[in-house]
């Protein structure tokens, strides 16, 4: 299994302790947006990962979102679409997300497990990447996802209060379980990690399986498999297909600490985009959209009612790249990408 850790400007104690909690076996691939001028603190990642695997005798890839020679080669090999208006990646944990499965598809890794570089404990990094291989041994098909849903999520008010609903995500779920509810005529709460940042999939899954920009990566996931493989729409690929779709949602023991970015970032960057993807699912009905919208109006992130909500964009499934293309163009800078390596 692959453990990708996306990183954008975190506190390096955190970079740094959340690499620690990655079990040895697994292959570490980091994929940073950090800054590199004025203080270059994608080179203070890159040493403290080096000097981790230096001492632990372990294999570590790490890549900067705006390296040119990867752009380049995305785009020979059929990926512009991840590419910005300059040439380079754009930014975003999603486009980072799916730089790291085409790494992990080039190191012919089964398994892909994404895990965020802002978690204040060690320990539960460890537990997460544990839950992934559980819920993996589980599994009884190669078509497999593995969702973290967090026992707690504690907040630091007048004291500790264990929290265990994230305000995005009870919305999130709520909406996402009536898509359901409506398409099988059967009110449902099963979804209970629609947002979720920590999970995994198997490789075959993630190769099949469009992925939306921004903070929509998570919920699009799950809209991707249903519309796919729910029976509902025309199978979008008979093997998967024939097979069937297994999503585990599993929950932690540890409480979840991450670091607070403010309630701004998560309405406009999280709310609006989940919700949006809902809504521009083939599988949303009338009523689903009318109260998406009469929701988006009382979190006051769309004005009025004949507002559509923005539509996340949509990148096609990784297994369309050409891999041996992207491979041969990649291969002397995979060796620079080696922690190990000295640039
Ligand atoms: N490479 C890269 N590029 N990493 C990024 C970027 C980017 O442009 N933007 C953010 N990251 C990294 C952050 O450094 C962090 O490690 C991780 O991606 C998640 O970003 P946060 O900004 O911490 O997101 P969050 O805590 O609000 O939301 C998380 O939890 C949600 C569920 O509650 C994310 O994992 C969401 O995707 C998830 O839905
Ligand atoms: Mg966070």
């Amino acid at each position: 299994m692959a453990i990708v850790i996306p990183v954008k400007d975190e506190k390096l104690k955190l970079f740094e302790g959340v690499v620690s909690g990655v079990p040895h076996d697994c292959l570490l691939i980091v994929v940073s947006n950090s800054q590199r001028q004025r203080v270059d603190r994608f080179r203070m990642e890159k040493d403290a990962l080096a000097q981790y695997c230096h001492f632990t005798r372990r294999a570590a890839l790490i890549i900067h979102q705006k390296d040119e020679p990867l752009a380049e080669a995305l785009g020979e090999a059929g990926y512009t679409e991840l590419l910005g208006d300059d040439g380079l990646l754009k930014s975003g944990k999603s486009e980072a997300m799916i730089v790291a499965m085409i790494l992990a598809m080039v190191a012919r890794k089964n398994y892909i497990g994404f895990i965020d570089a802002d978690n204040y404990f060690p320990g539960s990094v460890l537990e997460y990447a544990r839950v992934y291989a559980a819920g993996f041994s589980l599994a009884t098909s190669p078509y497999t996802m593995v969702r973290i849903l967090w026992r707690y999520k504690p907040k630091i008010s007048a004291g500790l209060y264990f929290k265990k609903w994230g305000r995005v995500s009870e919305i999130s779920n709520r909406y996402m379980n009536s898509l359901i509810s409506s398409n099988t005529g059967f009110e449902t709460d099963i979804v209970r990690t629609s947002n979720a940042g920590e999970h995994a999939m198997s490789l075959r899954l993630a190769e099949l399986l469009p992925y939306a920009s921004g903070y929509a990566i998570e919920p699009q996931e799950l809209l991707s498999i249903f519309e796919a493989f729910g029976g509902v729409l025309p199978m979008a690929q008979t093997v998967a297909a024939r097979h069937g779709v297994e999503i585990f949602q599993i929950e932690s023991r540890n409480p979840h600490l991450h670091e607070e970015k403010g309630s701004r970032h998560l309405q406009e960057e999280m709310l609006l985009p989940a919700l949006s993807a809902i809504y521009h699912s083939a599988l949303s009905d009338k009523n689903i959209k009318t109260s998406i919208i009469k929701e988006l109006i009382t979190q006051e992130l769309i004005e009025d009612e004949k507002e559509i909500p923005p539509q996340p964009e949509l990148y096609k499934a990784p297994r369309s790249i050409d891999l041996p293309k992207f491979h041969e163009m990649m291969a002397d800078r995979l060796e620079a990408y080696s922690a190990l390596a000295v640039d």
